[in-house]
């Protein structure tokens, strides 16, 4: 697999984790582009949300994603906005392989719950807003050109699974 391997899905699939252990098996580089926009703004990804509001995330995510997939083929974790963007899924699309890390809503659930970390989380009624979002985004994570189920249980799994696929 000579192209980057770009990770997509919801908040709690597993990206950051599985992408860092599939770079460290394929000998390649890892981006986390909530990392890398954290980086260059030199703000948290909840202190952009609040300062700036979701739009300027949104644009800034776009940018940092525009620049990572120019770099040479690597790993790389996006956020779990990422792919809704048309222009940015086409340059995923023309860039990289996209795979969907695709896990259901009880796992992704108990996974969000161990970081307080996401904006769009902080919320009473956060189990109903990530209910939402997985109707509202899977038909698009679906158009990824792999769809890799992320299940409940050690990510190494998740990564053989995709080692294997490429
Ligand atoms: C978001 C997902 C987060 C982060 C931001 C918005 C989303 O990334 O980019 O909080 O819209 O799904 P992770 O999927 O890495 O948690």
């Amino acid at each position: 697999m000579s192209r980057t391997v770009a990770l997509v899905g919801l908040m709690g699939a597993g990206k950051s984790t599985v992408g860092r252990r599939l770079a460290d098996k394929l000998g390649r580089e890892f981006y986390d582009s909530d990392s890398e926009i954290e980086k260059a703004a030199g703000l948290s990804i909840t202190d952009i949300f609040a300062l700036h509001g979701e739009e300027d995330f949104r644009r800034g995510e776009q940018q940092v994603l525009k620049r990572l997939l120019e770099q040479p083929p690597h790993v790389l974790a996006t956020g779990g906005g990422a792919y809704l963007n048309a222009e940015t899924r086409e340059l995923m699309r023309d860039n990289a392989v996209t795979i969907w890390l695709n896990a259901d809503l009880e796992t992704l659930w108990r996974r969000v719950q161990k970081r307080d970390t996401r904006p769009l989380l902080r919320r009473p009624d956060a189990k109903d807003v990530l209910t939402s979002l997985l109707a509202e985004r899977e038909p698009i994570y679906s158009q990824a050109d792999l769809v890799v189920p992320s299940k409940d249980g050690p990510h190494i799994n998740t990564v053989n699974a995709i080692y294997k696929a490429l």
